[in-house]
């Protein structure tokens, strides 16, 4: 497995190089120019843990949660406040763990973000289930939230005890749903699951929409070696069947695909974290992106507070792009959302994507991957299920590994991948 990523990663970087993180910490990043800058936030505690979840985060406890939204809001200025004035920016999105477990806090860090930062494309916020509550939803519309995502998993009894997760009452989520607009509701599922089957998607499919949502992620389940989940995979043969399928009945029904594993009935709708051609992120885990770099903070939520207290950013690993591997970084995101635009990479590296990748995308044209349309490489079915095959060894390869060293050490030497 590991071969097949090694061998093109590099063939796509022309280089034997491997990718390679240190804990070089910049206490200056240089954001300033940048266009299409994202930002994302991560609150890493939960009421409860589940086995299959890879995600940083512990156990909630009120006090931890509180010291961690003071070194928050302290990472946002000392970040903030490295641009003169107030820079653009495209979203701002929660993640986590279970970020409306801080509901109370959320307006303080949206706050802090809005004195250095002008938002243009909406909030966004993670919601576990037990958070599609009348409170929580209120506060999130005063507070300015525009887009949710709730994590159903599914609806189904059967797999949701597969997953150790409770079942939903979806005339409750429905009901509550209805009382509040936002411009996406977002609904988390989950596919190969064992024994899942293709009419049993479609239902969870089915209720998501009814229940409310104008948009859905249907995440392939991926067993991180880190965890001590006893939940099988299932074969990759399998799998594609299910992708396909469910992927023919989503189109049929007139949904857009907006990325590999994200459909819509409505073409507002979007809730993407990832798609952005540059991102700074706060808090533990979280990561950035910038022009030649990609970092990462720190696992640790003490060590994190520790960092930010002094006035140290909390990056526990940098890597530091040769061009051609900023642009593998940039089309393998890029053709998450299923559509490459040669006009978006010239005006990003100021040369042709033709130039730097022609034969490649000959080739993915013959194998009938993309489909050339005007401006664009638009992914075929062929190509989004070879993606999301792609992105199972990627994750595998590389963020399994990096997850479950960084989960024991909080600031490593060194990390080659
Ligand atoms: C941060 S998590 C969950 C948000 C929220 N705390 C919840 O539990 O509903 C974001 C999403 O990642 C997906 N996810 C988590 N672990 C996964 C795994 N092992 N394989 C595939 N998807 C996973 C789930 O769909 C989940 O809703
Ligand atoms: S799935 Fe959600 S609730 Fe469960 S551990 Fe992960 S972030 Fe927490």
């Amino acid at each position: 497995m590991s071969y097949l990523t090694t061998i093109t990663r590099m063939w796509l970087t022309r280089s034997f190089k491997p990718w390679t993180f240190t804990n070089e910490n910049d206490n200056f990043l240089d954001f300033g120019e940048l266009d299409k800058l994202g930002l994302y936030i991560h609150i890493p505690f939960c009421k409860s843990i589940c086995s299959f979840c890879p995600y940083c985060k512990e156990i909630y406890e009120v006090e931890k949660c509180n010291k961690y939204i003071e070194s928050l809001i302290k990472e946002i200025h000392l970040v903030g406040s490295m641009h003169v004035g107030k820079k653009v920016v495209t979203s701002l999105y929660f993640g986590g763990g279970t970020p409306a477990l801080a509901i109370n806090s959320l307006y303080k860090i949206i706050d802090a973000v809005k004195e250095h930062f002008i938002i243009t494309e909406g909030i966004g916020v993670e919601l576990h289930p037990n958070d599609v509550r009348i409170d929580v939803l209120q506060e999130l519309q005063k507070i300015g939230v525009t887009k949710i995502s709730i994590g159903i998993q599914s609806f189904q009894k059967k797999f949701q005890s597969i997953l150790g997760r409770e079942a939903v009452d979806i005339q409750y989520l429905k009901s509550m749903l209805n009382k509040f607009y936002f411009e996406t509701i977002s609904i988390d599922l989950i596919f190969a699951l064992p024994s899942q089957k293709y009419e049993d998607l479609k239902k969870d499919i089915d209720d998501a929409f009814n229940a409310g949502a104008n948009h859905i992620a249907i995440y392939p389940f991926i067993n991180f070696s880190f965890l001590n989940s006893n939940i099988p995979v299932m074969n990759n043969n399998e799998k594609k069947i299910l992708l396909d399928r469910i992927s023919n009945y989503c189109l049929n029904k007139g949904y857009v695909r907006n990325s590999i594993w994200t459909f819509t009935n409505n073409k507002k709708a979007k809730y993407s974290s990832m798609t952005r051609d540059n991102f700074l992120g706060f808090g533990c885990s979280a990561t950035t992106l910038l022009r030649d770099q990609f970092k990462i903070n720190t696992f640790s939520v003490e060590e994190y507070c520790n960092r930010i207290d002094n006035n140290i950013l909390a990056t526990a690993l940098t890597i530091r792009f040769s061009i051609r591997q900023r642009m593998i970084y940039y089309l393998f995101w890029t053709a998450y959302s299923t559509v490459i635009s040669k006009k978006n990479f010239k005006e990003f590296f100021g040369i042709s994507l033709e130039k730097m990748y022609g034969i490649e995308m000959k080739l993915a044209k013959k194998l009938g991957f993309i489909i050339e349309k005007n401006d664009t490489y638009q992914l075929s079915l062929k190509g989004c299920f070879y993606y999301h095959y792609y992105e199972n060894y990627y994750t595998l390869a590389y963020i399994d590994k990096m997850w479950g060293y960084l989960r024991n050490n909080p600031f490593p030497k060194r990390m080659v991948l």
